[in-house]
């Protein structure tokens, strides 16, 4: 069986490493080869993953590089095409809700090949976000789901998904993390900042509905430096954040914005956090394992179950909802939280378990 893995942007990069490493395994049987369609290209936004995770080089990097949605998208099929046309493949493996995601899927179905969605079937329903039409999308066009949670399960039925399809297995992000929690690294923010055991923030934000409008991002960050009570702030600035960051001119004294940081580095700030701020999903997902109060910044969430399991809280992007929930978390109020079924850390080797029979 000829299998194509695809990796694109920074949070593809966690759940591919330990389906790849199980490969490793079976390489009789499975021939892989992996694709990074360049969608994320810096250093800290992929080379420093493929190094921490030991993910191997690339077999085909396809170069695509930053643009609008459409530029990607095009970009990517293009060249993913180009290069099935010179060699094909039975299956195409893609993760996650990425433009790699979706645009991959497109060009390989196309040219007849079964498409696989690790993490298919989760829904925001808030349409205006571009993951969710790459989930939609990517979805609509998927032979072999393999899930990370009941409620995702229900959602590919509703759509008529036949049930042969739907694969509950798990959460690969949860096999990187569990694998690695004996490695975490002390980032240089810890003595920089004098960081002291759960006595600290971790904030990200790169959602376009967050950071996209300087008041808008202006006034979320003055909210929550005001809730912390004087406890420092360690936000890794994503690259988006960092170019409208640049023309607000935010300063606080607890407040300290610092570069994109490894895998290693970024769980361990978060594993010792007293809370996690974010609008991200894939942290929510690494907050409720860890067990770290976490506080998200979106108005829905395609993994409810780290809400409803775990310790997140879907805090919404008014800055208003935010002091109530800082004030529960100052008084020692937060849920104590639970993992949710099959986030074990062994959710890979049922991935290549069933791979193994297709
Ligand atoms: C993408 C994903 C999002 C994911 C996020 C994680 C889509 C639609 N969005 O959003 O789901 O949560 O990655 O980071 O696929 N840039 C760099 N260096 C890089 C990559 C990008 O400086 O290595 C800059 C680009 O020039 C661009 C900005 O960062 O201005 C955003 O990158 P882009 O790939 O368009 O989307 P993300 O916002 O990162």
């Amino acid at each position: 069986m000829k299998l194509d893995i695809i990796a694109g942007a920074r949070p593809n990069f966690m759940k591919i490493a330990p389906i790849i490493a199980t490969l490793e395994k079976v390489t009789d049987k499975i021939q892989y080869r992996l694709i990074h369609t360049g969608q994320h290209y810096d250093k800290k936004m992929s080379g420093s993953f493929f190094e921490q995770l030991g993910i191997p080089k690339p077999h085909v990097n396809l170069e695509v590089g930053s643009g609008t949605q459409a530029e990607q998208t095009a970009r990517i099929m293009e060249r993913y095409e180009a290069l099935l046309l010179k060699e094909s493949a039975d299956w195409v493996l893609v993760v996650g809700d990425v433009t790699s995601t979706m645009a991959c899927s497109i060009a390989a179905k196309k040219l007849g090949m079964g498409v696989i969605h690790v993490e298919g079937g989760i829904r925001s329903n808030d349409i205006t976000m571009p993951e969710e039409i790459n989930r939609m999308v990517t979805d609509a066009i998927t032979d072999v789901f393999y899930t990370t949670s009941e409620v995702a399960n229900e959602n590919l039925r509703k759509l008529g998904h036949d049930e042969s399809k739907i694969r509950y297995v798990g959460n690969t992000m949860i096999d990187t993390l569990l694998k690695n929690k004996l490695r975490f690294i002390k980032p240089k923010a810890w003595n920089d900042y004098q960081l002291k055991e759960k006595q600290y923030f971790v904030m990200t934000l790169h959602r376009p509905a967050n950071v996209d409008e300087e008041s808008k991002l202006k006034n979320l960050i003055d909210e929550i430096v005001k809730g912390a009570r004087e406890m420092p702030i360690i936000f890794p600035v994503h690259p988006r954040t960092a170019k409208i960051l640049k023309g607000i001119g935010i300063e606080a004294e607890n407040l300290h914005m610092i570069e994109p940081l490894g895998y290693l580095e970024f769980n361990y700030l978060v594993q010792h956090a007293f809370a996690v701020i974010t609008d991200s999903g894939g942290i929510t997902e690494e907050t409720t394992v860890l067990k770290v109060p976490c506080m998200t910044l979106r108005d829905n969430t395609e993994r409810p179950e780290t809400i409803t399991i775990g310790t997140n809280e879907l805090v919404g992007t008014n800055p208003d909802n935010i002091a109530p929930f800082m004030k529960k978390l100052h008084q020692g109020e937060w849920k104590a939280g639970d993992i949710p079924y099959l986030w074990d850390g062994h959710t890979s080797k049922r991935i290549v378990d069933d791979l193994l029979k297709l």
